[in-house]
């Protein structure tokens, strides 16, 4: 049985004040739920303090992105140790925020994967395809880059480290979420892949999230697809009691 994994990434919003308050509503919606994994990302400025509010609680913390080095002269980059340092477990990763408008390939990516699992966090790694790659017929072979390059000398063990989070690019913060059936086919296909990569309990003991648009009223027909472990939530992360109620999503 894969345990369910709900995660809130804040993006670009909020100040520490509304972060610290966000973090401290959510902490009291979503005390005593001990069946799921809760993670939410808030954004670095204010990751160390939320992170403190919410030692002890049922809720992680998680970096948006990371640079894939310990220390050294990178100028406005953060190291996974850094992270790990301000209370964080986990760091998102290969974000299509982070591939489309800064460029991040799969060998940057993959680099990633590697430095921060070594640091200790655990990462959650985002793949997905774009509007147009999904329409030209291009999904599958793109999931099947993305995933084999991002996943380049990640061993077996490293793997149980690390979350999938399939976010179909044309789905994130335009209200479009892909159908229950659309997300589910993607779902058992990267499934297919982490198989052929790797094995079939490998594949079955790996968690995939969707992600794109996930919100209270649409969290409970994605979450009863077999394939779909959990979700990734922008926008509805940023409300205390949407993100509670994706977190109490109907159980089987
Ligand atoms: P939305 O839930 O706002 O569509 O964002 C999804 C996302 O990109 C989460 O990482």
């Amino acid at each position: 049985m894969r345990k369910p994994f709900i995660a809130g990434n804040w993006k670009l919003h909020k100040t520490i004040g509304e972060a610290l308050d966000l973090a401290g509503a959510l902490k009291q919606e979503v005390a005593g739920i001990d069946d799921i994994d809760i993670v939410i990302a808030p954004v670095y400025t204010s990751l160390a303090k939320v992170a403190d509010v919410l030692v002890g609680s049922n809720i992680s913390v998680a970096g948006q992105n990371c640079y894939p080095a310990a220390s050294g002269a990178f100028t406005g980059e953060v190291s996974p140790t850094l992270l790990k340092d301000a209370g964080c477990r986990y760091c998102i990763v290969g974000h299509s925020e982070r591939r489309q408008l800064f460029g991040e390939t799969d060998a940057f990516i993959n680099q990633k994967i590697k430095v921060l699992i070594e640091a200790g966090l655990r990462a959650i790694f985002c793949i997905g395809e774009t509007l147009e790659e999904r329409e030209s017929d291009q999904m599958y072979e793109v999931l099947t880059t993305q995933v084999r390059e991002g996943l380049k000398g990640i061993s077996a063990e490293d793997m149980q480290h690390l979350v999938v989070a399939y976010e179909p690019v044309w789905a994130i913060g335009t209200g479009k979420t892909a159908t229950d059936q659309e997300a589910e086919e993607a779902h058992a296909f990267i499934r297919g892949l982490l198989q052929g990569l790797y094995d079939e309990d490998l594949a079955e003991a790996t968690r995939i999230l969707y992600g794109g648009s996930v919100k209270p009223d649409n969290v409970d027909g994605l979450m009863a697809q077999q394939d779909i472990d959990g979700t990734l939530v922008g926008g509805a992360s940023l409300k205390a009691a949407d993100f509670a109620r994706i977190t109490r999503f109907k159980r089987g």
